[in-house]
């Protein structure tokens, strides 16, 4: 892990027409060099006729001292500074009196013989230190000044770090990166598309790619039989910590492969990363989940593997005993905290709240403690034995002191998705969810389609270029919804951080996918009709995966939204608020597009 700067890390000489060494560089052997810096005054205090500056640049903090030993005019210099002006100093290494075992530099101060101001600073918005006191709108307006604390600036070294070395990985394996456009069509991810009107075709649209997916396929007809791109996507979908609407991809595809040689080249690629980035070795084999048994023991198909408290189906053992709301139900699971029997009222008050918030939506819940004699309390005892009870119990392997919690629901899917988020709240409260510890797995077998109830029709999982499980073509024309997929996501702490898929390159399936899909001849030829051209001239079987750069980097930061390293984020409406973007375009611009707004401002 990356804790001191990037620069001083890597021992990388820095000597310009400024500065002979950085701002985070000298120490206690250096004493008695005439040295040179240059930077940002970060903070000027007096002490008697002392003034000692600290000066910040991007390698680190180093202590000026300008006292009765220094001339007039640096003093009188040093009387004129302020926060972040940026100064260039020429003077002593020394050896400090008190010394500073929090900074690398605390060892030494430079005693001032020359102060030069390169330019003033007007007084910042907030103070640039590690415990500022910016918050999070005014920090986003001033990005620029934001990015100058060590917090913020060690996630961008992180983010360039990574970068690397995925270059570093794929280089050795033979791929070659390749740029694709970024004014092109839609191609249907699942999100909205960011559109680019176009002046010299009037009244046509670019859409900004959500993804190279199709580039990626071509390429593979090109015969470029392992690309890579670290490449920018726009999707203009709502919006969560874990999402932005311009994020990085590492797009990956290759030829002459199957999902195997995939998925240990890319798990080859995280534990490369693992290793090189935090210095964790990672040995075993990444565990594989089919999206069944994710869905079925954990309700989500990104599960958090750093703790267990797995579902168990309680169907056979609680029905029929009267309880309406359990033998009315389709689907009754349940997961167990160990050691939370101890839930006082008020704790258990606020789970029933968390699950019943709009966005879990579950109508209730049920719990059950194991008391010290292996007894169980629950909130239901008036529906069951102790016998019954006992039972729950042993399904769980349930311990005395442990709490079981239990959700029924008339849809199975839905319910297993509410104890999911219940899971991860638990996790939470049991603080298991611990960020310096890493569970990596592949989910595959994902579902091919999945069915809208709103549109009532198919929906492609991944997307419609994913290729069906050979085993179960027969089942495209029978049972669509009970095809699998050759995809596969990457799932790290219950965070999806890469998935793909193996494509679809005969175009008669492609043209099959198509009509499952609800498109029409036409509309298929429309969108596609360049990528179905493509593959009657020799389509090699591929396929590929994108990592999505930003949740790799947030996560071996230990972040909580990608937001955090990212250099300048949209917020949480989309919004740019140091650019002020987007913005109105003015009315001869709009006529020069063709366009005209028929947005009504509301008050
Ligand atoms: P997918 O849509 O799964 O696949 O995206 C791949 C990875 O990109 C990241 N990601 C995002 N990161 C930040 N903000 C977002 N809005 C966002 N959306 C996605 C995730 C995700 O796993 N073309 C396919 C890949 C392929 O099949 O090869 C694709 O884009 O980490």
């Amino acid at each position: 892990m990356i804790d001191r700067p990037y620069g001083a890390v890597r021992n990388i000489n820095i000597i310009d027409m400024y500065r002979t060494h950085t701002c985070g560089e000298l120490r206690i052997g250096d004493a008695g060099k005439e040295v040179c810096l240059a930077g940002w005054v970060q903070r000027v205090r007096k002490m008697g006729g002392m003034s000692f500056i600290d000066l910040r640049d991007r390698y680190g903090i180093t202590q000026l001292v300008a006292d009765e030993t220094s001339s007039a005019e640096v003093n009188a210099a040093a009387e004129k500074l302020g926060r972040e002006y940026v100064i260039q100093a020429k003077g002593t290494v020394a050896e400090r009196s008190s010394k500073n075992a929090k900074i690398d530099t605390g060892d030494i101060e430079i005693r001032l013989k020359e102060i030069n101001i390169l330019n003033a600073s007007a007084t910042p918005p907030f103070t640039i230190e590690d415990d500022t006191d910016g918050g999070d709108d005014l920090r986003m307006k001033y990005r620029y000044l934001d990015l100058r604390r060590n917090a913020v600036r060690k996630n961008l070294e992180l983010r360039h770090k990574m970068a690397f070395e995925v270059r570093n990985y794929l280089d050795a394996h033979g791929f070659l990166e390749v740029e694709t456009p970024v004014l092109v069509n839609s191609t249907p991810e699942g999100a909205r598309d960011f559109v680019v009107p176009s002046r010299m075709n009037p009244g046509q649209f670019y859409a900004l790619p959500q993804s190279p997916q199709t580039l990626k396929q071509l390429l593979m007809v090109s015969g470029f039989d392992r690309y890579f791109q670290i490449v920018k996507c726009f999707r203009d979908e709502d919006l969560r910590a874990d999402r932005q609407p311009e994020f990085t991809q590492i797009d990956c595809e290759m030829s002459f492969v199957e999902q195997e040689d995939i998925l240990r080249l890319f798990e080859g690629m995280a534990k490369h990363l693992f290793k090189t980035v935090r210095g964790i070795d990672i040995k075993e084999d990444f565990p594989r989940m089919t999206w069944n048994d994710a869905m079925k023991y954990y309700g989500s198909d990104k599960p958090d593997t750093r703790f267990g408290m797995k579902f168990v189906e309680l169907d056979g053992i609680l029905k029929g005993y009267g309880f309406t709301v359990f033998d009315n139900a389709k689907y009754i699971g349940g997961i167990c905290a160990e050691g939370a029997a101890s839930y006082t009222r008020k704790q258990l008050d606020q789970l029933t709240e968390f699950v019943k918030k709009p966005q879990i939506g579950a109508k209730g819940l049920v719990y059950a403690r194991v008391e010290s004699d292996g007894s169980v309390k629950s909130s239901v005892d008036k529906f069951y034995s102790q016998d019954v009870l006992a039972k729950m119990r042993d399904a769980f392997g349930a311990q005395p002191g442990d709490l079981v919690l239990i959700l029924s629901g008339d849809d199975a899917m839905k319910t297993r998705k509410q104890l999911g988020e219940l899971r991860l709240e638990m996790g939470n409260r049991l603080g298991l969810r611990d960020k310096n510890k890493f569970s990596c797995l592949w989910v595959i077998d994902f579902p091919l389609f999945e069915w809208n109830e709103e549109d009532g029709r198919y929906y492609a999982m991944h997307h419609p270029f994913t290729s069906p499980n050979p085993d179960d073509i027969p089942l495209l024309d029978t049972d669509p919804g009970a095809v699998r997929a050759n995809a596969y996501d990457m799932v790290i702490n219950g965070v999806e951080v890469g998935g793909g898929s193996i494509r679809i390159h005969d175009s008669k399936l492609q043209d099959k996918m198509f009509r499952l899909l609800g498109f029409t001849e036409e509309r298929a030829q429309e969108q596609f009709g360049f990528l179905m051209n493509a593959f009657k001239y020799g389509a090699p079987p591929h396929g590929g995966l994108a990592y999505g750069l930003d949740r790799w980097v947030s996560l071996f930061a230990g972040l909580d939204s990608i937001r955090d390293c990212i250099a300048f984020p949209k917020n949480n409406a989309g919004r740019d608020v140091m650019l002020d973007a987007p913005s109105v375009l003015d009315d001869s611009q709009m006529e020069e597009l063709y366009l005209k707004s028929t947005y009504i401002k509301k008050n």
